[in-house]
């Protein structure tokens, strides 16, 4: 397969695995770097013997990644703070945990609301919530309020998990499925989400075999 594009992207549609274009390199956590083809096919339906890549295992049970119909595409809440208002959307929260590590005083689970939006420096609150993977949590700033990131585009994974996407890789499919953060998402490797294609944390009770 030639594509005249060259920009990354990800291509999958119900019934096929994601097909990593123009991606360098996919990276397991701990372990390194794997290159890739120009066109790779990395497997989504959690059963392939030769992950992250896919093997056809698929085609035996035949693969059915639509998402669940009861399924929201997205529960959204916000919470103002003092520079800054935090957007979570739950349904994409795999609870990786960073927010609750990196600042435990305006994220924690126990506590009702369980973000306190004005509990810390809106850049410190702003700079946490890029540690996101699953674009879970985003923000809006205060007008004049800029915080700059730079990403890396690529594709990471550790055992277990979801395909971590980060930087400008377009994830391109029939059905206009878009991304909530265009430079943080997580996609299911596990075959298991309610919400395909992006993960929902369906992996943390029932592991799949990596
Ligand atoms: S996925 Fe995002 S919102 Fe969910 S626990 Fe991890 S960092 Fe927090
Ligand atoms: S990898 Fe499938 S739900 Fe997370």
């Amino acid at each position: 397969m030639k594509l005249m594009e060259k920009d990354p992207m990800i291509i999958f549609s119900r019934n096929t695995p994601y097909m990593a274009v123009n991606i360098r390199k996919i990276t397991k956590d701990g372990e390194g770097d794997i290159p890739l083809k120009e066109v790779a096919s990395l497997c989504r339906c959690g059963k392939s013997n030769r992950k992250p890549f896919c093997d056809g295992s698929h085609n035996k049970e035949g693969l059915d990644e639509e998402r669940s119909e009861d399924c929201p595409t997205s529960r959204i809440r916000r919470y103002q703070g003092d520079g800054i208002t935090i957007i979570f959307n739950s349904v994409l929260c795999y609870h990786s945990g960073r927010c609750l590590k990196g600042l435990p005083e305006v994220f924690d689970r126990e506590r009702r609301p369980w973000i306190k939006a004005d509990a810390a420096d809106w850049k410190r609150i702003a700079e946490v919530i890029e540690t996101c993977p699953s674009g879970a949590l985003d923000y809006e700033l205060k007008d004049g309020n800029t915080f700059e990131v730079t990403r890396e585009d690529g594709i990471s994974y550790r055992k277990n998990g979801p395909f971590k996407v980060t930087g400008n890789i377009e994830l391109r499919n029939e059905e206009g499925i878009e991304p909530f953060v265009k430079e943080r998402y997580a996609l299911c490797r596990c075959g298991k989400s309610r919400n395909k294609p992006f993960c929902d944390g369906t992996h943390m009770e029932n592991p799949f075999e990596d």
